[in-house]
């Protein structure tokens, strides 16, 4: 055991912890990626997929870095490198820690635009727009805001400057009370979507989109997009989860924490698809219509129902609050890791990162119309040019490796004494599941994932 509190402060309880955790999974992931990304696979065998990652691998590998950081009490970068030392292991292991600060920088660089996106819809929402809006015309009102570079840039800034806002203040301040309101929410608010769907007259055609496999929709590509969508939706791999695992008091169940979150999260993607789906059927539009597609699909229900201008204004609002508490921790290790070895106060340590995280996102804002260009991912078109190629990188491969790292460090390289005493389960069959799953099904599946993706399977 290195330390029992962080420099950085602590959660109070198990549930600030848990609540502080979903409201890092619970954003932009899965209301607006995970439906766009399931139109783009073909549906049902890429559901299926997801969910069968985030139980066998998203759970172990989330157990693991919460006790990662729970046992370091520091950034994921001395974290590491602590418990590398503490396990007399190399200090290489410590690059998760540098990897995870890489990987933030550059999903933040686009998840601040479009959560923009977020902010400018919710003012349309109170302006009337989606006021019977149909397909087209909803992609009219799309199209003109990513058309436009200084828009995007304007919302772009206005979202880094609340995110670095927050955390320079610290995590823990006003966290706990926002994601408590926020989550049930959105919850309801998701619940009047999908009631809406249920009268658009395509809700069964949504659900059998989502919910039946067709096997042959699944490509290579699909399959390490759904991979790399569970890591990215439960916030793994890059140090987020072994941040706020360091605030956990000792006496916390990571268990059932890990188990809480995950389904909440994955809750929340189903409700969304559920509500998103129907309304592409009825309205004509495509389910592979890409990063667009909540954007095309939601505001069409709201301006269509009774009461829409209030649910719309009130739903994009949330959805800026739940990108908003993801991402704040997409950032805080490398603040963390500015007051720790550099000496910064927490204030100056977020505006540098902000503003380099302000610097990178231009190339998202750009991505969407003057550097617009196509290139292929395993056999799909991608046309959104370096947005897309950092989201690839990241999601479907620095977060999958980085995970893989923690699941071999945690299974293999730490002392089976360790993980026992830090997990806290005993020696039985949870603790035994757990270890077949960190040390043999996590690294296997992450690895043949991607052997498949290079075509070598
Ligand atoms: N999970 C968040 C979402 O679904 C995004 C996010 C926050 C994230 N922190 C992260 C993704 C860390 C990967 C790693 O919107």
């Amino acid at each position: 055991m290195v330390a029992t509190t962080s420099i950085h402060g602590m959660w109070t309880t198990r549930l600030a912890f848990i609540l502080a955790a979903t409201g890092s999974a619970v954003g932009l992931g899965n209301v607006w990626k995970f439906p766009y990304i399931t139109g783009e696979n073909g549906g049902g065998a890429f559901v299926l997929v997801y969910i069968l990652c985030v139980s066998m691998i998203g759970i172990p590998i989330m157990m693991a870095e919460i006790m990662l950081g729970r046992r370091g009490r520091q950034s994921p970068i001395n974290t590491m490198r602590t418990l590398a030392h503490a396990e007399d292991r190399h200090g290489f292991w410590q690059l998760i820690g540098w990897g995870g600060v890489i990987a933030g920088f550059l999903i933040i660089s686009y998840y601040s635009v479009i959560a923009g996106w977020a902010i400018a819809y919710a003012f349309r929402a109170l302006g009337g727009s989606f006021t019977s809006l149909t397909g087209e015309t909803a992609k009219d009102l799309f199209g003109a805001l990513t058309g436009d570079p200084e828009r995007l840039l304007a919302w772009h800034t206005i979202f880094m400057v609340m995110t670095t806002i927050v955390i320079s203040r610290g995590v823990r301040s006003g966290l706990e009370q926002a994601v408590r309101v926020l989550m049930p929410a959105l919850f309801g608010l998701l619940l009047v979507l999908v009631g809406y769907a249920l009268t658009s007259g395509k809700f069964m055609d949504g659900l059998k989109f989502l919910f039946v496999p067709d096997f042959g929709a699944l490509s290579a590509g699909a399959i390490i997009t759904a991979m790399g969508h569970a890591f990215f939706t439960l916030s793994l791999g890059m140090g987020a989860i072994m941040m706020y695992g360091s605030y956990l008091p000792a006496s916390a169940s990571i268990t059932r924490s890990t188990i809480i979150i995950a389904l909440m999260d994955t809750l929340v993607a189903l409700l969304a698809g559920m509500a998103i789906f129907p309304i592409v059927f009825a309205n004509g539009l495509e389910p592979g219509a890409g990063p667009g597609l909540v954007f095309l699909t939601l505001p069409i229900a709201f301006g269509n129902m009774p009461g829409g201008l209030l649910f719309g204004t009130l739903f994009f609002v949330l959805l800026v609050f739940a990108a908003w508490t993801s991402a704040i921790s997409l950032i805080e290790p490398a603040v963390a890791w500015l007051v720790e070895n550099q000496g910064f106060a927490r204030v100056r340590a977020s505006v540098y990162v902000g503003i380099v995280a302000w610097l990178l996102g231009i190339m998202t804002v750009l991505s969407f119309n003057d550097w617009a260009f196509s290139f292929d991912f395993a056999g799909e078109v991608k046309t959104n040019g370096v947005f897309d190629l950092v989201d690839i990188l990241t999601a479907n491969f620095m977060l999958p490796l980085g995970g893989l790292a923690m699941a071999l460090f945690a299974g293999w390289f730490m002392a089976r004494a360790s993980t026992q005493d830090e997990l806290a389960l005993g020696q039985g069959p949870a603790y035994r599941l757990w270890r077949v799953l960190i040390r043999y099904i996590a690294p296997l599946a992450v690895v043949l994932v991607f052997f498949n993706a290079v075509g070598l399977l």
